[in-house]
């Protein structure tokens, strides 16, 4: 490789490799049905009875949402947390409701269950609980909370497919689970999302909610773009989609229009794959997790996010409250800004609140966490490149 190449880490994403792309393609073109052995494996990985594929983790989203609405056509406000990807607020306008929001806790990421109770109306649909950077909340304690008001909880674990937490996997812990398979998750193809359940009428809900197949020509595009990962991620290479500012790198966008649609052949053929290396690739990147948090010694009190012991995370990246002035001096290592305002600031999403809301937690979280890539690229001199860093001081914004 060329030395005088930039070096820049991608902040998320995984390698796919060239024989789980092609033996997807085979797969595809011998019209194979995908689908049908994806859902089948996705069921035993995780015990459900019923699973669904769509295009995106949020338009999985927006289809449990519209199923939960045609069983309860009166309530139209969705719960989710004030600190989360913008995909998620963005599933709620597209499909039909109303976003209301409950705080976290600026330390452990864990929902305010005071918050959550407070926000909670006759109005409420359901409530969105997630997984934050691959950390598993308490669902034994917001399910509770959520029972005592008969709302349905769906169990978001589109940052954490394999977790758990009391033994109970993350995305089986509500009434509808949630997987995102996009580029910077546990496992990816390309882009896809999973709905599981375990409720026959849930899951009729859901099978009645009219989607649009993928056509040949959506696994021919899911295919370009998997190669070019298995190219670009690479730190010498990755200058190259960062410069094309069409791909919108690392950008959180409130965006309601998007497209809702079964997963693509090509995509369920690399998902089944990918699945089967789940464990193993979350066990590396709990590894470099693992690695990058020794090199922090004293930090880590103060920079780590805490996970009680009950847990089992899976790090798609490591979240540290560092301030986020730290982003931009170590970008090349791979450390990221997280989402860059909670939600009850974000300016767009003003006029699809149910109610103005105060999260002070969300608000401190917009302002200090930072991540650390967790996948293969990043390597122990980027981690003490990034452990000076932040030693170096600087990042954190004034309180
Ligand atoms: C918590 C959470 N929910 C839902 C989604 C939506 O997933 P996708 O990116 O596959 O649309 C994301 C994506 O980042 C997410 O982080």
């Amino acid at each position: 490789m060329n030395p005088l190449l930039p070096r820049s880490v991608p902040p998320a994403g995984m390698h796919i490799p060239l024989k789980d792309i092609l033996g997807s393609l085979r797969e595809c073109l011998l019209a194979r049905d995908g689908a049908k052995s994806f859902q089948d494996a996705v069921q035993r990985a995780f015990g459900v009875r019923h699973a669904f594929l769509y295009s995106s983790g949020k338009a999985a989203l927006s289809v449990a949402l519209q199923a939960l609405g045609s069983l309860a056509p009166e309530r139209d406000e969705v719960l989710i947390p004030a600190f989360t990807s913008y995909s998620v607020p963005s599933a709620v306008v597209n499909a039909g409701f109303k976003v209301s929001l409950y705080d976290l806790d600026a330390k452990t990421l864990a929902p305010d269950l005071a918050s959550l109770e407070r926000a909670v109306t006759g109005k409420t649909l359901c409530a969105v609980a997630c997984h934050l950077f691959g950390i598993p909340c308490d669902m034994e304690a917001f399910r509770a909370v959520c029972r005592a008001h008969g709302v349905p909880v769906l169990d978001d674990a589109a940052q954490a497919m394999g977790a758990s937490r009391k033994g109970g996997l993350a995305g089986t812990m509500g009434d509808i689970g949630l997987f995102s398979l996009g580029r910077g998750k546990a496992i990816t193809c390309v882009s896809g999302g999973v709905l599981a359940t375990d409720d026959d009428r849930l899951a009729q809900a859901i099978s009645a909610v009219a989607v649009p197949e993928a056509t040949r020509m959506d696994d021919l595009r899911a295919c370009a773009v998997a190669l070019a990962m298995n190219v670009l991620l690479r730190p010498r290479l990755y200058w190259i989609p960062q410069s094309l500012p069409f791909m919108g790198l690392g950008k959180s966008q409130f965006d309601p229009n998007f497209p809702v649609l079964g997963l693509g052949s090509f995509q369920a053929a690399l998902g089944r794959r990918m699945l089967a290396g789940l464990d193993e690739s979350n066990s590396r990147r709990r590894d470099q997790a693992r690695a990058m948090l020794s090199r922090l010694g004293d930090m880590q009190d103060e920079l780590a996010v805490p996970v009680p012991g009950d847990c089992s995370p899976v790090y798609p990246r490591l979240p540290l409250l560092a301030g986020d002035g730290h982003a931009d001096r170590l970008g090349g290592h791979g450390v990221s800004r997280s989402y860059p305002d909670s939600l009850d600031r974000l300016e767009p999403l003003r006029g699809h609140l149910a109610s103005a809301s105060d999260c002070p937690g969300a608000r401190r979280l917009a302002a200090e966490l930072v991540t650390v890539p967790t996948h293969s690229y990043l390597t122990g001199e980027d981690m003490d490149a990034i452990a000076s860093g932040l030693a170096g001081g600087q990042g954190r914004r004034p309180a």
